[in-house]
């Protein structure tokens, strides 16, 4: 079953987040403080940032997740909310905290590319527990999404992945994002073993809609 998010499920979506965030794997190599990498990647979805975002349940568990945000502005007021909240220092002096700091220092240096805002001003993250991948619910679950945005009148939307997730770049070119930019990133190499290539794409949502490689920002990958 897809259904809208709710507010208790802030948990298990962070949850899912952390045991995903490596290339469909835990994020635990590169980040060991789970609790403040759920407050920092799904936090702002929860504080107001987030739209259209939705969970695939079965037999009462969550197994996935679509997040999304439809603009820019709004997702940078949700972040800040999350960056100056209480909660936020409260997890930061973890012990753990300092072994995610390089990872938090790379982010910084090697951030993802990003289309023109203007164009694409959505974006979404859509992750599955490994038990769920493969079964067609990543479709259903981004088709839902994309029609929210289409009711809602939002222009168009953006993402950015890696050409190692594979099943992911499947995904997005049955629904016909179009790939506006790559380039390498050694944002992950120290856990990874090498570089990856960072896959920048779009999807136009309204009636003239359309993406080029020229709307994409690049320079810092
Ligand atoms: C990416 C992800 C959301 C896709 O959802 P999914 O439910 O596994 O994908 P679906 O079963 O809906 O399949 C979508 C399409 O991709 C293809 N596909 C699925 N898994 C694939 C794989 N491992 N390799 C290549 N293609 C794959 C399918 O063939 C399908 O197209 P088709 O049905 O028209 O043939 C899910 O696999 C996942 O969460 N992966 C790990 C986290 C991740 O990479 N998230 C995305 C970050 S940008």
């Amino acid at each position: 079953m897809i259904r809208p998010i709710d507010p208790s499920d802030e948990r298990v979506v962070g949850k899912i987040a952390y045991q995903t965030g490596f290339f469909g794997q835990s994020a635990a190599p590169y980040f060991s403080n789970e609790r403040l990498f759920a407050r920092l990647w799904v936090g702002p979805y929860f504080r107001g940032g987030g739209f259209a975002c939705l969970v695939a349940e079965s037999g009462g568990e969550v197994l996935g997740y679509i997040l999304g945000s439809p603009n820019s502005a709004q997702y940078g007021r949700a972040l800040r909310r999350v960056l100056l909240g209480r909660t936020l220092s409260r997890l930061a002096p973890l012990r753990q905290t300092w072994a995610s700091l390089p990872y938090l220092l790379r982010a910084a240096r090697y951030p993802s590319p990003h289309a023109n805002w203007q164009q694409f001003p959505a974006h979404l993250h859509i992750n599955l527990l490994p038990q769920a991948r493969g079964l067609g619910v990543g479709k259903r679950l981004l088709a839902a999404h994309l029609e929210l945005l289409r009711g809602a009148g939002v222009a168009g939307v953006q993402l950015s992945t890696t050409t190692e997730n594979r099943a992911a770049l499947e995904l997005y070119r049955r629904f016909d994002f179009v790939p506006l930019a790559s380039a390498e990133t050694p944002l992950w190499t120290p856990w990874l073993g090498h570089p990856a290539e960072h896959v920048g794409l779009g999807l136009g949502l309204g009636e003239d809609a359309g993406g080029s490689p020229s709307n994409f920002n690049l320079s810092r990958v």
